[in-house]
């Protein structure tokens, strides 16, 4: 049978994504249209500048994704769009125009979880040979720090999460604090290329704390304050010599990855109590694409889907609403966005 094609919004975040998709996993677009430099100097998403920037950039998202489809929107077959988490103004942007957009070419509507479609992210990308339920998804970005277990396209748990500061965005904090030179793929890559790049270093290990030993819960926050005390207490970043700053940077990189690594053992020995077989962890979101990461050995299959479509996107957004389309499960033009919404 033919295949169906879906346009999905996504702008629950600083990103505005519009992707077309078909239900034999063809990426047709993949439009991302991003907003940092707006937020640059605010340490964190400026709700109402992003908002703008949404209501700004949408419209271009779906023309150049419809244009990088070779498509015209009568040719689509459903609309899908990202109802929560998120930022509620931004949410708004993009379930509005997704309604309307259906609305107007009177095709059928749905919206998605942000989380369960990063989660489902894999078992597009890995095809043919996709992770297998249940698998544990380790989600590591500027927006999230989330250990989930996908029992089904539909039944997702949060084996932890982090009540404070995401990774990604400890990872920008440390770099900054750290003065490191600039990279075009942003603060937290720059520091990865800035220790790798060096090979002598003081051992600073020591000024780490474990964080929460045996419990699975994340918190980045103590390695955040253990760099700033340091800091502060050798009288400024100015002050510290370029070897320093290596071995602050190094201790911070292994000990936050060191931290994600003994939160996978917990969860796999949580699951493993419960009798769930587990064989594949799948690692997503910015950080993934840190390389010391990657080459730390787990016990198990590691699947990292590729960079473009682990950051924030509509591709997964059309992706997760596919299994809806398909059975008939649509939304009605009442569904409301869901600002907080668990998975
Ligand atoms: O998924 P993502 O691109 O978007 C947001 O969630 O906003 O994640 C961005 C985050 C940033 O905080 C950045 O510092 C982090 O991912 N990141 C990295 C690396 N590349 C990006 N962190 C550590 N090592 C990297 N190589
Ligand atoms: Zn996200």
């Amino acid at each position: 049978s033919r295949s169906f094609t879906v346009l999905a919004l996504e702008s629950s975040a600083d990103d505005t994504c519009a992707a077309v998709v078909t239900s034999s996993g063809n990426i047709l677009s993949n439009v991302v249209l991003k907003q940092n430099h707006i937020h640059e100097g605010f340490g964190g998403i400026h709700p109402y500048r992003a908002v703008q920037a949404h209501q700004q950039n949408m419209p271009i998202a779906v023309r150049k994704a419809l244009n990088d489809a070779r498509m015209n929107a009568a040719e689509v077959d459903g609309i899908a769009f990202t109802r929560g988490p998120g930022m509620t103004g931004c949410l708004g942007v993009g379930s509005s125009a997704a309604k309307t957009l259906a609305a107007a070419l009177n095709k059928p509507l749905v919206g998605v979880h942000h989380m369960q479609a990063h989660a489902l992210t894999p078992i597009l990308t890995s095809a043919p040979n996709p992770p297998t339920f249940p698998f544990l998804t380790l989600l590591v970005s500027g927006g999230h720090t989330l250990l989930l277990l996908a029992t089904s396209i539909t039944q997702f748990r949060i084996l932890a999460t982090t009540p404070d500061e995401s990774i990604g965005r400890v990872f920008d904090k440390v770099s900054r604090m750290l003065a490191l030179p600039w990279s075009v793929k942003g603060p937290g890559a720059s520091l990865e290329e800035f220790v790798a790049a060096s090979t002598v270093q003081e051992d600073l290990a020591l000024l780490m704390p474990r964080t929460m030993p045996g419990i699975l819960r994340f918190s980045f926050t103590g390695l955040h304050s253990a760099v700033e005390r340091f800091v502060t207490a050798r009288g400024g970043t100015e002050a510290l010599d370029m070897s320093t700053r290596h071995a602050l940077a190094n201790a911070f990189q292994k000990a936050a990855v060191g931290q994600l690594e003994e939160k996978v053992a917990l969860a796999l020995a949580w699951c493993e109590k419960q009798g769930i077989g587990v064989k594949h962890l799948v690692v997503s979101g910015g950080v993934a694409s840190n390389l010391y990461l990657r080459e730390s050995h787990d016990p198990i299959l590691l699947v990292f889907p590729p960079a473009e479509l682990c950051t924030d996107n509509a591709v997964m957004i059309a992706w997760a609403s596919m299994h809806r389309f398909l059975t008939g499960n649509t939304d009605d033009y009442s569904v409301l966005i869901r600002p907080k919404w668990s998975i």
